[in-house]
């Protein structure tokens, strides 16, 4: 699948997406039948254990995004352009968004921001690298916004559907909605022409994403817009007891 065939996606499926990190569950989501793996630069919090994603490198991104398509040949993989590695001018964005694509065998990057991003995302579209946005809560600048939620106030919610409207008009192919009010999501979902993909967002979006470690029930304290859907830390902990038993048991 390519990025114009995901854009008509929208209305005709709910996309399912998940963060991947690596080959192995890379090959067993992709078996598992997710349309979409975003190697998102969560992996700064969930694989690294940092506070925040502002230290995840552009080689961190490539180095994952990497093991992912080639344990997911067949699915849509997303690499997330780290913090740093787009703002600083047009010319960076293409030359990192440029290499990622070229290093990764990825299908599309993600970069943050609304309206003050748009420019960007024209520029790369007009040379063939597929943009999903990323607005609503954006984990770059928490140091600036925090992690609430996003679109309460008016000229917030009117700052957002704008975003939403200058990134789809720039070429956008997709824009992930993270943590905002379900009404102003499904209001945006209608405003666009492209799918949207929610997080936190409620369940008008076109499709929904969670990072693979809250999915899981691994991560120790996941956002409560984050549905585990087993967990995986006390499954864990039930097998390391076995396993245990069995090495003192003599069973091995
Ligand atoms: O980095 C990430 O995992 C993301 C998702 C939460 C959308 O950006």
């Amino acid at each position: 699948m390519n990025a114009t065939q995901f854009k008509k996606l929208k209305g005709s499926k709910k996309i399912i997406m998940l963060t991947c990190y690596d080959f192995s569950f890379a090959s067993a989501l992709e078996e598992a039948g997710v349309d979409a793996l975003l190697v998102g630069d969560s992996l700064g919090n969930v694989v690294q254990g940092k506070e925040t994603t502002l230290p995840v490198t552009l080689d961190q991104i490539i180095y994952h995004t990497e093991m992912v398509k080639r344990g997911a040949p067949n699915t849509f993989v997303v690499a997330d352009m780290p913090f740093l590695s787009y703002q600083i001018s047009v010319e960076e964005a293409l030359r990192n968004c440029g290499q990622v694509m070229k290093e990764t065998n990825c299908d599309a990057v993600k970069l943050e921001g609304g309206e003050e991003v748009a420019h960007l995302v024209r520029r790369l579209t007009e040379v063939g690298i597929p943009v999903m946005g990323h607005i609503g809560v954006t984990p770059q600048s928490a140091k600036l916004m925090g992690y609430g939620k996003r679109g309460k106030d008016i000229s917030d919610a009117e700052y957002l559907k704008r975003s939403a409207k200058a990134l789809y008009e720039a070429g956008a192919f997709s824009l992930v909605l993270e943590n905002m009010a379900a009404t102003l999501a499904k209001e945006i979902t209608e405003l666009v022409q492209i799918p949207t993909i929610g997080i936190g967002a409620g369940p008008e979006c076109d499709g929904q994403v969670l990072v693979l470690h809250d999915f899981m029930g691994l991560t120790k304290d996941r956002p409560p817009f984050a549905k585990a859907y087993f967990d995986l830390r006390a499954e864990l902990k039930k097998a390391v007891s076995s396993y245990k038993n069995d090495v003192e048991q003599g069973k091995l």
